[in-house]
């Protein structure tokens, strides 16, 4: 069993590194490898190091995140994120090989407060969220035996993230102010990668579970919730924490202005995940209450 992956130094592309390994012979690559081209602005590049690899299973983790850069970048963000996947689908079908995708909550336009099924329109309100979506289209319309799974609000140990941010802010001030008005669920790289690796050995067996899914942790909150939990884990395990609770103060959206718009709404409905893969996704505060352990 072959495994490409590519995008190998991301949040989710290195716990993929690990979760991977046990699965077959792992290749992995990035922007930068010099053994084969794994640069998606390079679509012919990537092509050939997919013929010469032959996978049997290709796993994506590259992507254009800097989600406000895309809105002034578009064309180099519909290149990595919907063109690049393009190309993966395509080399994916020909070889008979699995394509492994992941995508977002921006897919959807954040109205409302129920969680988003698969199966519920889309409507991206920026230019990532729109060139995503145009990748999961070019990977659906390819006709290649494939798993999507739409995501959101990732962290991961490795690399700056919006705890380390909060945890930082909350020693140095007597006052903060976090958003309160988006909703969804923090979910680690380390949850995006294990439960990548258990679909793929259900998918090798079963190639009818091809398609489209939800994964993200249980449970639901706001930045401003998120940020108040990781305080108070913070004070409690004893760090020298400067602005109390009850100083940490919600506000909307509009006090940050961004160029990018970020859906309110970014709740994902995980139940066809967890019925196909008989899984279960634990609840957010598990895995941050883990990552927290881990990196104070
Ligand atoms: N992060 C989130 O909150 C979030 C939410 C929903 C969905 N997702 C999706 O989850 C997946 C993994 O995201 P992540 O959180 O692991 O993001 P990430 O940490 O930003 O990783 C993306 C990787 O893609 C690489 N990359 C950028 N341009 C590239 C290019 N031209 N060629 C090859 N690689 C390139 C990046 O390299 P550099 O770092 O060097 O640029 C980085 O290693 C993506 O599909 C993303 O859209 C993420």
């Amino acid at each position: 069993m072959k495994i490409l992956l590519l995008g190998k130094g991301g949040q989710v592309g290195w716990e993929l590194q690990r979760s991977l390994a046990p699965l077959g012979e792992l290749i992995a690559v990035d922007f930068d490898s010099t053994d084969y081209c794994g640069d998606f602005t390079n679509l012919s590049g990537l092509a050939d190091t997919i013929r010469a690899i032959a996978p049997d299973i290709i796993v994506n983790a590259a992507a254009h995140t800097a989600v406000d850069k895309a809105e002034s970048e578009p064309e180099l963000a519909r290149t990595i994120n919907a063109l690049a996947p393009a190309i993966l689908a395509q080399e994916a079908q020909r070889l008979g090989a699995w394509l492994v995708h992941y995508s977002t909550d921006y897919v959807f336009d954040g109205s409302g407060t129920a969680p988003w099924t698969v199966t519920s329109p889309t409507g991206p309100l920026s230019v990532y969220g729109q060139t995503k979506l145009e990748g999961e289209e070019a990977i659906g319309a390819s006709g290649c035996k494939h798993l999507i799974f739409r995501t959101s609000w990732v962290y991961a140990a490795r690399g700056g993230n919006f705890a380390r941010t909060m945890l930082r802010l909350a020693k140095e001030r007597d006052r903060l102010t976090v958003i309160d008005d988006q909703i969804g669920a923090p979910t680690g790289a380390d949850l995006l990668a294990d439960v990548t690796a258990h679909a793929i050995r259900t998918a090798l067996q079963r190639p009818d579970v091809s398609g489209l899914y939800h994964l993200v942790a249980g449970g639901q909150t706001s930045w401003h919730g998120y940020a108040s939990f990781v305080v108070d884990f913070a004070r409690q395990a004893g760090v020298d924490i400067k602005v109390a609770q009850e100083a940490i103060l919600p506000v909307a959206t509009s006090a940050f202005p961004t160029p990018a718009t970020r859906p309110n709404n970014s709740l994902l409905n995980t139940e066809k995940l967890q019925q196909t893969f008989s899984l279960t996704l634990p609840h957010w505060q598990t895995g941050v209450a883990r990552l927290l352990t881990e990196i104070l």
